[in-house]
C-alpha cells in the first residue's frame, strides 16, 4: 500500500486520544496533529496529571476539539459526557500511558473521565506506555499490561534509549510517527478481513508438551506450557473462528468458547490432530512435540541396577504437522520451528520439508520462548512466485503477539482461498 493510500484509511475514524500524566505527553501534541493529518478526528482526554505537563489549549488549537478532563461536568452532555465519548469512539489511544494508569486500567478502575470512558467503550484500544525502565521492568506493572492484553489491549512499544530521567533502557514513548505507522497498520485490509470474516472458520490447534513414558512413573517431555497454543486458540476464538485445542498436559485454564481434547502423548496428539483437522481449514502446529519416544515401556518402574549407566532405546515419533499437511492438501498448515541456532534457515527448510503453507520462526533457549510470558518470532512463507516472505514480531506477551499471529494467519488463508466475495472496508 502506498502512503497515500494507507493515510486514507485513518480518514474520518474517531480517536479518543488519552494523555496522561509523564514527560512523553509533549510529544502526545505531535500524535494529535499526524493523526488530524492522516484524516482523523481526534477528542482529547486528560488526566489529572497530564495538566502538569501540557495544556489543554494546545491540543485544542491541534485537534480543533474541546479537550475532556472531568468526569463530573454538568455541562458535557447533560452530564453524560463520558458516555457520548465512549459511544463516539472508534479507537481508544492512550499515549503516553503512564505506570499509574496502566494499573488502574488493569483493574477496572473508573475514577477519572478517561478511565471510566475505556470501561463504556467496546472501542479498539491500544496503550503506548512511557515510564522509567525500572519502573517497566517491575513484574507488577507486565503482570498488569499481560492483564490488560488478555482483555484485549495492543500495546504500541515501549522504545528502548535514554530517558528523560537520564536512564537508559525499555520505556520511552514510541515516536508519534510510529505509532501513526502502527495504526495504518490495523486499518491495512488485510487486518480488516481477518476481524470480520472468519465466523465459519475451523481451526484446529496444538500446544503444550507431549509426555513419552518410559514406566508407570516416568516420560521424557519438554519445558513447553501451552501458554503460546493457548493464547492462539483464544485470539483464533475472538476472531470468530470455531476453535478447537489439542492440549499436551498443561496447566493452564481452557480458554472460554474453545473446545479442548486432553492427551498425553505424541500418538494420542497425533489421533486427535487427525480426526479434528478432517472438516478443518487451518491447522496450527505449536506443540512441542517429543521427536522420539522410548522403544519399550517398561510394565513395572524400572530398577536402579549396580551400572553407572544406563542405555534408553529410543523410536521416532511421527511427524504430526506433516503427516497432517500430507493428508489434508486442502487444509491451510502453519508449522512453528523452535531453533536455538540459524533460526531462519533452518525454519525455512522445515517450512518445505513439512510441506507447509506457513512456519513461524521462534528462537529458543537461554529463557527464551519455552515457558516464558512473552515471545518474539518471525513469520515465514512463500509468496505467489515462490519467493520466501518473512515478518517479524517483536518481543511482547504472548496474549498479544498471538492476536497478531492469528491475524496474519488469518489474512493469508484468506488470500489463499481467492475468495473475490471478501469484502475490505
Ligand atoms: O508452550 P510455551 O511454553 O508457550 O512455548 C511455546 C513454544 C516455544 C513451544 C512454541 O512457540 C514453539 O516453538 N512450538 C514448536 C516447538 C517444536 O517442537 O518445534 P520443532 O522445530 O521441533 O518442530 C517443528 C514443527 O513440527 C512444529 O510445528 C511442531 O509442532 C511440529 N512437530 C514436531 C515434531 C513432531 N513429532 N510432530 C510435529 O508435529
Amino acid at each position: 500500500m502506498s502512503a497515500q493510500a494507507a493515510l486514507a484509511t485513518l480518514q474520518g475514524k474517531h480517536i479518543v486520544l488519552g494523555v496522561s500524566g509523564g514527560i512523553a505527553a509533549y510529544k502526545s501534541a505531535l500524535l494529535a496533529r499526524l493523526l488530524k493529518k492522516a484524516g482523523a478526528d481526534i477528542k482529547v482526554v486528560m488526566t489529572q496529571g497530564a495538566h502538569a505537563f501540557i495544556t489543554p489549549l494546545t491540543f485544542q488549537a491541534l485537534t480543533g476539539n474541546t479537550v475532556h478532563d472531568t468526569l463530573l461536568d454538568a455541562d458535557a452532555e447533560a452530564g453524560m459526557g463520558h458516555i457520548e465519548l465512549a459511544r463516539w469512539a472508534d479507537l481508544i489511544l492512550i499515549a503516553p500511558a503512564t505506570a499509574n494508569v496502566i494499573a488502574r486500567l488493569a483493574h477496572g478502575h473508573a475514577d477519572d473521565l478517561l478511565t471510566t470512558i475505556c470501561l463504556a467503550s467496546p472501542a479498539p484500544k491500544r496503550l503506548a506506555p512511557a515510564m522509567n525502565q525500572q519502573m517497566w521492568a517491575n513484574p507488577i506493572v507486565s503482570a498488569n499490561i499481560e492483564r490488560l492484553t488478555t482483555f484485549g489491549w495492543e500495546l504500541l512499544g515501549p522504545d528502548d534509549g535514554e530517558q528523560a530521567c537520564g536512564d537508559i533502557g525499555s520505556g520511552r514513548m514510541l515516536e508519534p510517527e510510529a505509532i501513526v505507522a502502527r495504526l495504518l497498520d490495523d486499518t491495512s485490509p488485510s487486518r480488516q478481513i481477518s476481524h470480520h470474516n472468519h465466523s465459519g472458520t475451523k481451526v484446529v490447534i496444538t500446544a503444550g508438551p507431549t509426555r513419552e513414558a518410559l514406566d508407570p512413573v516416568r516420560y521424557i517431555s519438554n519445558y513447553s506450557s501451552g501458554k503460546m497454543g493457548y493464547a492462539l486458540a483464544a485470539a483464533a476464538h475472538a476472531a470468530g473462528a470455531h476453535v478447537t485445542l489439542v492440549s499436551g498436559p498443561v496447566q493452564l485454564m481452557p480458554p472460554a468458547g474453545v473446545k479442548v481434547i486432553n492427551v498425553t502423548s505424541a500418538e494420542q496428539m497425533l489421533s486427535a490432530a487427525r480426526s479434528e483437522s478432517r472438516n478443518a481449514d487451518i491447522f496450527i502446529s505449536s506443540a512441542a512435540v517429543a521427536d522420539f519416544r522410548p522403544q519399550h515401556v517398561a510394565e513395572h518402574k524400572i530398577k536402579k541396577g549396580s551400572d553407572n549407566t544406563t542405555i534408553l532405546e529410543l523410536i521416532k515419533n511421527p511427524d504430526i504437522v506433516a503427516t497432517i499437511a500430507g493428508e489434508y492438501s486442502s487444509l491451510f498448515c502453519v508449522g512453528f520451528a523452535a531453533e536455538t541456532q540459524s533460526l531462519l534457515e533452518n525454519a525455512g527448510s522445515k517450512l518445505v520439508r513439512k510441506k507447509l503453507d506457513m512456519i513461524v520462526a521462534n528462537q529458543v533457549g537461554e529463557g527464551l520462548a519455552f515457558d516464558q510470558d512473552s515471545n518474539a518470532v518471525t513469520l515465514i512463507w512463500h509468496d505467489a512466485q515462490q519467493k520466501l516472505q518473512q515478518r517479524a514480531f517483536p518481543m511482547q506477551p504472548k496474549p498479544q503477539l498471538a492476536h497478531q499471529l492469528i491475524d496474519a494467519i488469518f489474512a493469508h488463508y484468506q488470500a489463499h482461498q481467492d475468495t473475490p466475495s471478501v469484502s475490505v472496508n
